[in-house]
């Protein structure tokens, strides 16, 4: 039987970064080819803060724009929108109900996100977020899940809600696995080199965009902060801004650390700089085009979209159907 995987990535932004791109999606697009994959846009997720409509709107076919232009095959995998699944919200609301309070509350980005806004404000959707992210799981009974490090806690969540759903009511849900991820990149930022790219990066030059122009992608790669001495060379304590560029060729290149070291041997920063710029232009470059020509015929991508969830639907429905009558919900009659 072929293996089934569930991961998603919340639209938050215009454009996912280098980060998304080498720590999550290039591994999502090694996934499909040996498995049954769903991907998905959890726009429900993204509404536990507050968000323009307008541009969420606009996010949400970005980020699929990026999937596929990134090379998500949707007719291989089933790439859909969270919001056109009912059956996400509909399980979200029974495992809101076999979660306890205390076991929410212990939930560390819930502490961290309420943290941000005071506890006061942080909307109860917040508190909610992993067990709707419980729902989006099983209700695809996948094998397993990868994600990065900071899901973990939720992924455990899922597992134990799915053991204890089982133990109730009977066997209904594939318990699915924690995947490590794999040998992902971890991309730091381009200015500070010893904090992650994120979105939220201090300054917009730390920041290496999917959807940057070649020349802004190259300007980024070549103003990156370097480290003192001039010895090219892997060691991410010593010399991180060196080795996050190392990182990232290495990641786009195939080529090992020892390569690299041996080819810019006697090599200044500059030229592991305008090697790499290049690389990552003839990489990226085409992406951001193939996005934005997808982006070009939002009717045509929708209509992706909805056969997505289509596929999607008739995978969540049985699940959904065998959960209430589990609980003993009344069938409605026909
Ligand atoms: P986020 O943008 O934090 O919601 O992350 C979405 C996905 O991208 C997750 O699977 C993360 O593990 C991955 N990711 C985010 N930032 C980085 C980074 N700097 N390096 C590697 N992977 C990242
Ligand atoms: N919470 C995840 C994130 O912020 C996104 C997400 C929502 C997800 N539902 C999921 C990831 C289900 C994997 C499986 O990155």
């Amino acid at each position: 039987m072929t293996e089934r995987v569930l991961s998603g990535m919340q639209p938050s932004a215009d454009s996912l970064h280098l980060g998304n791109y080498l720590g999550a999606l290039v591994s999502w697009i090694d996934l499909q080819e040996s498995c049954d994959a769903f991907f998905f846009i959890p726009d429900m997720h993204a509404v536990t803060v507050a968000q323009n409509p307008a541009e969420l709107t606009e996010r949400v076919r970005r980020t699929a724009a990026q999937y596929i232009a990134a090379g998500i095959d949707p007719e291989r995998s089933t790439l859909f929108v969270q919001s056109h699944v009912p059956q996400h919200a509909q399980l979200a609301w029974v495992m809101i109900c076999q979660t306890g309070m205390g076991e929410a509350g212990r939930m560390t980005q819930f502490k961290d996100k309420s943290a941000k806004s005071g506890s006061e404000h942080a909307g109860v959707g917040l508190f909610t977020y992993p067990m709707l992210q419980a729902a989006d799981i099983l209700l695809y009974q996948p094998h397993s899940v990868p994600v990065g490090e900071d899901q973990k806690q939720h992924v455990e969540l899922t597992r134990n809600l799915a053991q204890r759903f089982n133990h109730r009511y009977g066997e209904t849900f594939r318990v699915p696995e924690l995947t490590v991820p794999q040998a992902g990149a971890r991309i730091y930022d381009l200015q500070s080199p010893t904090a992650k790219m994120s979105k939220s990066a201090e300054s917009p030059n730390g920041l290496l965009n999917l959807m940057d122009t070649d020349k802004r992608m190259a300007k980024k790669i070549r103003s990156a902060v370097t480290d003192d001495g001039a010895e090219i060379r892997f060691d991410r304590e010593a010399k991180p801004g060196v080795s996050n560029l190392l990182s990232i060729h290495s990641a786009l290149s195939g080529k090992s650390f020892e390569q690299l070291e041996d080819e810019f041997a006697g090599k200044m920063y500059g030229h592991l700089k305008v090697d790499l710029a290049e690389i990552v232009v003839e990489r990226l470059g085409p992406v951001r085009d193939r996005a934005l020509e997808l982006l070009d015929d939002p009717a045509e991508l929708d209509a992706l979209l909805a056969r997505g969830a289509q596929k999607a639907r008739a995978a969540a429905e049985p699940v959904l159907a065998d959960v209430y009558q589990k609980l003993g919900f009344l069938p409605a009659a026909a």
